[in-house]
């Protein structure tokens, strides 16, 4: 049965007792309302641990203040119900005022930087920063030997690595492959946000992503392959923040040379911001 906690002291003492035991502690970091992507990243922790915490915690740091973080959806009981169904020993939900017991403005800030500065970055300044700064506080509250994190947030992927490589957090990152829904769409809690129209549309993103894919193999140069990107998102109706490749440090590939390149897409479609990538080799 899954124990649901909200006090620190109490979280502690599980998982000191666990480690007394010499069991591995598995986190899998959330800000609820979970999905099939989620339980998948729980399941993958049990493959590296043998106890798992997951957290719910809906980071007021991350967002933009004209960004939804009033109304992200906030579904408690059917993310504790699907938490344990996925094999979560414990859910550690800390309130807002312990999380940040000196106030959001005056809480200490987590920056990475390079990374956390293009892309999401530049497009929503500060949120990694808020990214961060929630993530080293839950590391230190669940003090995990692994966490697990989505791959669709590829860029925050990268920036947490940097963090958890530079602060030294004795912590083994790993991450988990994009669940997508049957026409291609990445899962997101924000999918709900899209009418039946614009969830049909949505499909498009994962289109340009391939198309991008295959078109940086055969050849095109990645100029053209942007913007026919950003052409194809804009045709279904989408407004694309950005719709570019790049290598997996974010460095801009030359043309025609090979390796490991990750095309990412954030775009618009009506209210709601939908951002998703692929990974693949150019040959
Ligand atoms: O990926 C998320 O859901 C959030 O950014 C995270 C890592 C839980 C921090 O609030």
């Amino acid at each position: 049965m899954i124990e649901t906690i909200t006090d620190l002291s109490i979280l502690r003492e599980r998982v000191r007792g666990w480690k007394r035991e010499g069991l591995r502690i598995g986190f899998v970091p959330t800000m609820g309302n979970l999905h099939a992507g989620h339980y998948s990243l729980v399941e993958l922790a049990r493959q590296h641990a043998d106890r798992i915490v997951s957290s719910v915690f809906v980071n007021p740091t991350q967002f933009g203040p004209n960004e939804d973080f009033t109304r992200y959806p906030r579904t408690p009981d059917a993310d504790t119900s699907g938490l344990q169904a996925a094999g979560c020993d414990a859910l550690w939900l800390p309130a807002v005022e312990f999380m940040y017991p000196f106030g959001v403005e005056l809480a200490a800030k987590v920056h990475v930087p390079g990374v956390s500065s293009v892309l999401e970055g530049a497009f929503r300044p500060g949120h990694f920063d808020g990214v961060c700064t929630v993530v080293s506080r839950l590391f230190n509250q669940v003090l995990p030997d692994v966490a697990v994190f989505g791959n669709k947030d590829y860029q925050q992927m990268a920036v947490i690595r940097q963090m958890v490589a530079d602060l030294q957090f004795p912590i083994e990152i790993v991450g988990g492959a994009i669940v997508r829904e049957a026409n291609g769409l990445a899962m997101s809690s924000r999918n709900q946000y899209l009418s039946p129209e614009e969830r049909a549309l949505s499909a498009t993103i994962y289109r340009a992503l391939q198309a991008m894919r295959d078109a940086i193999r055969a050849g095109t140069p990645r100029a053209q392959v942007e913007a026919d990107a950003d052409a194809l998102l804009r045709d279904a109706g989408f407004v694309p923040d950005y719709a570019v490749l790049r290598s997996p440090d974010f460095s801009e590939p030359a043309d025609g040379e090979g390796g490991a390149r990750v095309a990412l897409i954030a775009a618009r479609l009506g209210r709601t911001r939908l951002i998703d990538n692929l990974e693949f080799d150019a040959g």
